[in-house]
């Protein structure tokens, strides 16, 4: 009989979207009339087509393989140079420095920052804020990996800060947060860089939403603060930039500069290591998927996202001004296509999704689904179309005085 990870006991029956959706089909199936009228605004799935640069470059790439002179097999477990070097330069136009060399290119940061983990051994001590996007959580609990959680309150704007009188190895920052859509500002991160430079400590920071920043003077990258190239790994993808939820493009950079003495004395760099960990473990993303990236980074392909993401944040307004409204505070949909809002009249997270479903019809995230400071709290996401988004807060309006 194998012996079986029994650190899977510890992960709740399943993924936080996974249950929502189970929730909404079982509703679905005991509501047959209403099915029809069910708004999703839960999962952080994107609505508008992919963009004219990226559709026009995947069939480019789609008659690429259809001649054996431009055919592709297998690609460099890296990614392609001529991506890495689009994504390189897509931050030096944001005054950011990254070297193509670097740049590991995946499908996704959901399955990077998950498969991170394997880097490193199970005494470290975890830093992960709460509420947090569920991955960071589950991934180190499913390998018997020990977290510290730092709290994300309205005290602190849901920004922790580092504290001295933990001494971490690890710390997971997700900006803009998922869910809370709180940013860090440069003061702020360069104080989480200097706290992982004192303690040797490495920053895995996920930036998945950076495109979603509309304050120039707010980092959209670690990297932008000094010294963060010696510390921290940057996770980000085309997901909810570019729309490419179901196309499946990401990008890790891991920088050269990170290194540390193993028990043996030698240096490991975490660059070589995760590129030895890809090489091994993944044969790339698909060719034409990374030959539509490339232009979805090119000047061009990012003035059509910016044009997406203007359409997302107009439904951010309708939601923030709804909550405005109805007397109901509320962060984020300024920096983020996130709105996380304490639910109305005490309720709990999970009670006021049956609320709304019952009610309204209108599918949102409870707060616990990301951790336990999340409890009274609820997300709405911006990615569903103008219609939709308008008439499930026309709904919720009607519900609360
Ligand atoms: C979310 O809704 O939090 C995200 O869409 C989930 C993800 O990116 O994996």
């Amino acid at each position: 009989m194998p012996k079986l990870n029994e650190n899977y006991l510890n992960v709740q029956d399943s993924y936080l979207f996974a249950e929502i959706a189970r929730r909404v089909k079982v509703y679905e199936e005991a509501h047959p009339d209403k099915a029809a009228s069910i708004i999703r605004l839960g999962i952080g799935d994107v609505t508008r087509p992919l963009t004219k640069s990226a559709i026009g470059a995947l069939h480019e790439a789609v008659d690429e393989q259809a001649a054996a002179e431009t055919f592709k097999g297998y690609g460099p477990e890296q990614g392609y140079e001529f991506v890495r070097r689009a994504a390189a330069e897509h931050y030096a136009r944001a005054g950011v420095t990254v070297d193509a060399d670097d740049v590991f290119i995946s499908d996704g940061a959901k399955s990077d920052t998950g498969n991170i983990t394997e880097l490193f051994a199970k005494d470290n001590v975890i830093l992960v804020p709460d509420p947090v996007y569920p991955v960071y959580v589950d991934t180190n609990t499913m390998d018997g990996k020990q977290i510290v959680y730092m709290n994300g309150t309205e005290e602190n704007d849901f920004l922790p800060m580092p504290d001295d009188s933990v001494k971490a190895d690890i710390i997971y920052l997700c900006s803009p947060n998922n869910p809370t859509g709180a940013c860090y500002n440069r003061e702020q991160l360069k104080a989480w860089v200097d706290y992982a430079l004192k303690n040797e400590a490495v920053i895995l920071f996920d930036s998945a939403y950076e495109a979603f920043i509309s304050e120039p003077e707010l980092p959209r990258s670690i990297y932008a603060v000094e010294g963060a190239e010696k510390c921290a790994v940057e996770f980000c993808s085309l997901s909810k930039t570019a729309g490419f939820t179901g196309t499946r493009f990401s990008y890790t950079i891991v920088p050269k500069e990170i290194a540390f003495t193993a028990s043996n004395g030698q240096r490991m760099s975490l660059r070589d290591m995760w590129n030895r960990r890809q090489s091994t473990k993944f044969n790339g993303t698909p060719y034409i998927i990374q030959y539509a990236a490339a232009k979805v980074f090119s000047e061009e392909g990012m003035k059509e996202c910016r044009e997406n993401i203007s359409y997302y944040m107009e439904n951010a307004r309708v939601i923030a001004e709804t909550l405005r409204r109805k007397n109901i505070s509320f962060t984020g949909g300024v920096n983020s296509p996130y709105i996380w809002f304490k639910c109305p009249d005490g309720m709990e997270s999970w009670e006021f999704f049956d609320y709304l479903l019952e009610n309204a019809q209108v599918v949102g995230t409870p707060g616990a689904g990301f951790g336990v400071n999340g409890k009274n709290y609820f997300r709405l996401t911006s990615f569903g179309t103008h219609e939709k988004t308008k008439e499930a807060m026309e709904r919720f309006g009607k519900l609360f005085s």
